[in-house]
Formats: C-alpha cells, sequence, structure tokens
C-alpha cells in the first residue's frame, strides 16, 4: 500500500466555482483519489478556501462588504458547489482558521531563524489619500500599449499584457482614484536565490508534464529574492517583535500553500481525532505528495513551494504537479467577474451530477488549453455515457431480472468470443490503470469507453434476446460475461462518474466493491441476485443544448457590453495639439535586459532624436533603418530603462496585439508634418 497526500489549489473565496477551476484542478484530483482509494491505497485529498490576499480585498470592496463577511460567504458557497459536483475531501478548511495562522506564523519563523529571510527597502506605490502601499493589481492606468484606460498595474485585462506598474499612464489607485507615488518602504525577502542549485536539481529530476517542467527550469534560471510580506491589514501578521512590522501581513502566495499542511493538521485533530495523524503525510519519505494546479499556479507550486519547504527542513517535497491548461468556453476565456462561465451549481441542476462531470472530464485541459463547447460536451456525453456504458448496464441487469430470475446465471462452455471479451477487460483495466497512474485522465477513459463499446458490440452480436429461445444455454453464457464485464467498467467508470455507478452497484448487490474484485471475473458470481434496476442516465436533450447555447450568448454579451461603449467625441483644437511628422529610422539597437525595448535613432528633418519603443519582440534592429515611420513629436520626454525617450512612435495593435508599424504611403522628407 501507497501513502498519498493530494491536495488541489485553494480556491480564492471570491467568487463562485466554475467548469474552468473544476476541469483544471478539482474534477481531475477527485478522480484521481476515488481512483486510488477504490484500489484501496492509504490516500487523502485535502483543500480548503484561500481568503487572504488582494483578490479578495479588490472584491470586497467593490461589493461594498468587508473581507471577513466575503470570505464567510464564498467559503460556504464554494463548499457547496463542490458538493454539488461530487468533489470530496477528506477535509476543507480555510486559511483564516486558528491553526493556519499559528503554522504559518511558525513556518515563517523558522525560515527567518534559519537567515532565509531579511529586510530590506524597496519602492512601492502609495496611495496618499487612503494612506496605504498598494500591490501591482490596485494600481490603476492607461496601459502603455493598448490604451485601455482601466489597466491594473500586473496586466492589462483589455490586451492581456503585462505591465510593469510604473509604466501606466496617469496612475492611480484602485482604492481612492487618486493618483499614486512611489514611495519606500520595507519588507522581508525570502532568499530564493540561494537555493537556485539545490531547486534545479529537485525539478531536473523530475518526470513531470513537459510544460510544467520547461516553466519551472526556466524560471529557476532567473531566479532572485522576493518579497513576502505586504502592507495590507487583511491577511496574517509578521510574527516578529519588530517596528517594521506593523501593518504588514504575509504575502498570501507564501502563506497559502502552508494552508496545505495546516488543513491537514485540522483534519488530523477533527477527523481523525489523532493530531499526530497529519505526520506521515507530510514528512515520510514514502509518501507520494501530490498537487492539482491549474497553469496560473505553475511557479508557485513547482519553484517556490518546494524552496520554502526545502528551507524549512521536516517536510517532504512534491512528488507531482499534475499542472492543467485553461478551459474556454464556447470559444472564449472564462471571466469570473464579469460572469462569463458556467457554474458549478447551475451545470448539476440542469443535467445532473454525472452528466455534468463526465461533459468536464471529456474537456480537462492536461496539455494545451481546450475548448468546452456545449453542444460538442453534451453530444459526447450522450453517446459515450449514456448509449455506452449506461445503456449496456440497463440491458443487462434488465434482461437477467425479466428473464433470468433475478439472478446471475451460471455459464455453459465459454466460446472464443466470450473469452476475447473477458480478455479485452484484462488488457484494459491494465491500460487504464497505467494511465491514470500518469495523470492521463482523459485517455484512461478513452479506454473506458472502447471496452463499454465492444461490450455493446459484443451483446448486440450475441443477440441473447434470440438466443433466450433458440439456445438457452448460450443466453446464458452471455448473459454471464456480459455480467462480469459490466462489473469491470463500473470499476472504470466509478472515478468519473461516482454516484451513478454507486447506485449501479446497489442493483448488482455486489458483495465487494474493491478495484481488484471489481475487475476480475468472479466465477462465484454465478447464481448470485441482482435487485430491480432503473436507467442510471437521461440523455440531454436538443432544447437543454439550446438553451444553453442561446444563454451563454446572453453572457457573454453582457460580460462584453462595457467594452463597447461609445468613446468621448474631442474637438479638432485637440487634436491639433498632438504634433505628428513622418521620421526616417536611422539605427535601431536592443536595449539590453529586455525583451521589447528597442532604442531608436531617427531623423526628423532638422533634428535626430531617440526614442524608446517596445517593439522588439516583434521586429529585429537590422529591419528598421530605413523605415519612413510616423511619430509624436510634442510628447514630454520620459526615461525608460535609463534611456530618455524623445518622442513616440505609432504603431497599430494587431489581433494578438502586437504592434505594427505605421509608415507613410510614399517617401516624403523626414520632419514632414501629419495632419
Ligand atoms: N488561490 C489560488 C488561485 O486560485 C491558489 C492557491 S493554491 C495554494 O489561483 F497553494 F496557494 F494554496
Ligand atoms: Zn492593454
Amino acid at each position: 500500500m501507497k501513502r498519498y497526500m493530494i491536495t488541489s489549489a485553494l480556491p480564492y473565496a471570491n467568487g463562485p466555482i466554475h467548469i474552468g477551476h473544476l476541469a483544471g484542478a478539482y474534477l481531475p484530483a477527485d478522480i484521481f483519489t476515488r481512483f486510488l482509494r477504490l484500489k484501496g491505497e492509504d490516500v487523502i485529498h485535502i483543500c480548503g478556501t484561500d481568503e487572504h490576499g488582494v483578490a479578495i480585498t479588490l472584491r470586497a470592496l467593490k461589493e461594498g462588504v468587508s473581507p471577513k463577511e466575503l470570505v464567510d460567504r464564498y467559503h460556504e458557497r464554494i463548499k457547496s458547489d463542490f458538493s454539488k459536483f461530487g468533489i470530496e475531501f477528506d477535509h476543507f478548511s480555510r486559511t483564516t482558521r486558528p491553526i493556519h495562522y499559528e503554522n504559518a506564523q511558525r513556518f515563517f519563523l523558522r525560515l527567518h531563524e534559519k537567515g532565509y529571510l531579511y529586510k530590506a527597502k524597496m519602492k512601492q506605490f502609495y496611495d496618499p489619500k487612503s494612506g496605504r502601499f498598494l500591490p501591482d493589481r490596485y494600481v490603476i492606468g492607461t496601459c502603455p500599449y493598448c490604451g485601455y484606460p482601466e489597466a491594473r498595474g500586473d496586466q492589462c485585462e483589455k490586451c492581456g499584457r503585462q505591465i510593469d506598474p510604473e509604466d501606466l499612464k496617469e496612475a492611480r489607485s484602485a482604492l481612492t482614484g487618486e493618483p499614486v507615488v512611489l514611495k519606500e518602504t520595507v519588507h522581508w525577502f525570502f532568499k530564493l536565490s540561494a537555493l537556485k542549485e539545490p531547486l534545479r536539481e529537485y525539478v531536473s529530476s523530475k518526470d513531470w508534464k513537459p510544460f510544467v517542467k520547461e516553466f519551472a527550469l526556466s524560471w529557476i534560471d532567473e531566479l532572485r529574492d522576493r518579497a513576502i510580506t505586504r502592507d495590507l491589514d487583511w491577511g496574517i501578521p509578521i510574527p516578529l517583535n519588530d517596528y517594521d512590522a506593523e501593518g504588514k501581513v504575509m504575502y498570501v502566495w507564501f502563506e497559502a500553500p502552508i494552508g496545505y499542511i495546516s488543513a491537514t493538521m485540522e483534519w488530523a485533530e477533527e477527523v481523525k481525532g489523532d493530531p499526530e495523524a497529519w505526520k506521515p503525510y507530510w514528512t515520510d519519505e514514502d509518501t507520494v505528495l501530490v498537487h492539482f494546479i491549474g497553469k496560473d499556479n505553475i511557479v508557485f507550486h513547482t519553484v517556490i513551494w518546494p524552496a520554502m519547504l526545502y528551507a524549512h527542513g521536516d517536510y517532504i517535497l512534491p512528488t507531482e504537479v499534475p499542472a492543467n491548461a485553461f478551459l474556454n468556453l464556447q470559444g472564449r476565456k472564462l471571466s469570473t467577474s464579469r460572469g462569463y462561465a458556467i457554474w458549478a451549481d447551475e451545470l448539476v441542476e440542469s443535467v445532473g451530477q454525472d452528466i455534468a462531470r463526465y461533459a468536464v472530464a471529456l474537456y480537462i485541459p492536461e496539455k494545451d488549453d481546450s475548448d468546452f463547447n456545449v453542444r460538442d460536451a453534451f453530444t459526447r456525453t450522450n453517446a459515450e455515457l449514456v448509449d455506452n456504458f449506461g445503456n449496456f448496464a440497463q440491458r443487462v441487469l434488465s434482461f437477467i431480472n425479466r428473464y433470468m430470475g433475478g439472478k446471475v446465471p451460471h455459464p455453459g462452455q465459454l466460446k472464443g468470443e466470450d473469452e476475447a471479451m473477458l480478455r479485452l477487460l484484462e488488457e484494459t483495466v491494465r491500460k487504464y490503470e497505467d494511465l491514470l497512474l500518469r495523470y492521463e485522465i482523459r485517455l484512461a477513459l478513452r479506454e473506458a469507453v472502447k471496452l463499454g463499446a465492444e461490450a455493446n458490440r459484443y451483446y448486440e452480436h450475441q443477440a441473447p434476446w434470440k438466443l433466450r429461445k433458440e439456445d438457452p444455454e448460450r443466453a446464458k453464457t452471455v448473459l454471464y460475461v456480459a455480467f462480469q464485464i459490466l462489473k469491470g467498467l463500473s470499476a472504470l467508470f466509478y472515478p468519473y462518474v461516482p454516484s451513478s455507478v454507486k447506485r449501479l452497484w446497489e442493483y448488482m448487490d455486489l458483495p465487494d466493491t474493491s478495484f481488484q474484485s471489481l475487475v476480475k471475473p468472479d466465477p462465484s458470481l454465478a447464481g448470485h441476485p441482482v435487485k430491480e434496476s432503473k436507467p442510471l442516465y437521461r440523455k440531454v436533450e436538443e432544447k437543454v443544448i439550446r438553451g444553453w447555447e442561446e444563454e451563454l450568448k446572453k453572457r457573454y454579451e453582457r460580460a462584453t457590453a462595457g467594452d463597447k461603449r461609445e468613446e468621448p467625441r474631442i474637438k479638432y483644437e485637440d487634436f491639433a495639439k498632438v504634433k505628428l511628422r513622418v521620421a526616417k529610422i536611422l539605427e535601431a539597437e536592443r536595449i539590453p535586459k529586455t525583451d521589447k525595448l528597442l532604442k531608436l535613432t531617427v531623423d526628423l528633418g532638422d533634428e535626430r532624436r531617440t526614442l524608446v519603443a517596445g517593439i522588439g519582440h516583434v521586429y529585429k534592429p537590422e529591419e528598421l533603418p530605413g523605415k519612413y515611420i510616423v511619430v509624436v513629436a510634442n510628447l514630454k520626454k520620459k526615461k525608460l530603462r535609463g534611456v530618455v525617450s524623445d518622442g513616440m512612435l505609432l504603431a497599430a495593435h494587431d489581433e494578438e496585439g502586437n504592434p505594427v508599424l505605421l509608415t507613410v504611403e510614399r517617401e516624403v522628407p523626414p520632419g514632414s508634418e501629419i495632419g
């Protein structure tokens, strides 16, 4: 028996659960855990809500409630969403529990004592009106790339680009709307740079998905110390007797993963009634520690969290990090804040728990982003789950009930096709187990579906309803074989659609529902009585599918309505203030240590100017000299990465947001005015 410690990313308590969350982490984690548990492994699945950090405070502010009220509400909501979707945890905790505060503070102190944390000054945006330092996301301004006026200091929601908050134009506070200033503050930093080599060795030794491993390694290459405290009043206080620690809390990404351990401790106390029971799961080298996460969490789980655990010294490091990519919906990005999603609870209400789980499982984005299209999802679920597995179960059980006196018949001599069928079960089980243990959850399901299809074909071909009169002995053999196959199939489908399979087990009235017993044909079941059965599933009807399509179209329109609002018109005089001129590029070179910035020297007719342009990810310096471009000539000078930019070139942004230079239709003398 192996010991597994399984976690799913702690969801922020700032919104309900949608299918993107489910496909990204919780459903695969639940499937994996159920599979291991069915096999009798020692496994616990731990989760809880992530209740601190900017995401929470920002949302609370928007809703006009306190962070505490917000997280109380969403903790309950999220817990209920998971339960409706059949996602089971051994314990579902919260990062606001006292046990977590204590544990996170102990963790912090240990790192501090071991010399992994140090205090240093840094500059950060400050909102004089609210008297608060602002994390990047709290700084709002005009995007330097696309001009979106509501861009956040970490990323522009409109064009999706990463932003350096210092590049925002008209930077203001998300709290008060007032202009922000750069001000010095003190923070504790985690000496990640000292852990570069052990981390590289650790990640290199792992057999993770290529995109996860590559991402982690490239991060380790550029590993720098990171601030792990924040100037906020919502969070876990810094447990140091230090004047500088006042008004500061731990960075949410520092304490939240510690929450995995705290939640396991709480499980030990509250569920197991043994305060020590958590220890083997986090300290024994034989434990397989698995973190199910979405791809936006990779760095934290493959680099920073392992670094924390390593520095701490008492704990094991993650064994597996089966990260998933993103799920889109009808070809579009999901968004909690804009309300473009299918929520877990409404999907279950609409089609039932297991149809919902199956439909989502089909689109787990294991390698690349995948697209949940409601028509495809339900059409496939109807075919693969309802018509295939469900139909086979119903046929076999109702035949036994109707024509075999409600008992699994005793078989006669097995024929080649019967044996082939049983062999196929055996082979399928082997492949299925291999795949699941490699986190190939979609492929494992393919194997189960293939076996189901073969089982239906076998049954159809043998046609026991004819044999019943023509060759009753043979009919018995076929039903015996079919029952054994159904038993095996039930094990393979169980992790994906647990509640309907449990119902099936009741109908089959099996003495033993462990994986090993289910997948092995059991001759002693000849003569075994079964119960009356009802169909396991109902197909998703066309009108339900169409209803979803229409509803999602509406949601998308609502979500994007704000984007299309008409820009206010300006007077000609306002436009005339902008002096546009033609310039000829003379030289271009990359600005070191940046990936986008080029330094251009241009000819403006009567003068030469230096411009800094963020086009280096699209244009090579050597292809630029000689080009005639359009520049804004009367902008205030601005220093970017140590270079003073005296003007701005104009570019269109293509579908991907990449710059396309504006040029003139015919060469005109450099410096020519535009208007
Ligand atoms: N709350 C984070 C998110 O939703 C995940 C936190 S996972 C943990 O992206 F490791 F920090 F707990
Ligand atoms: Zn933008």
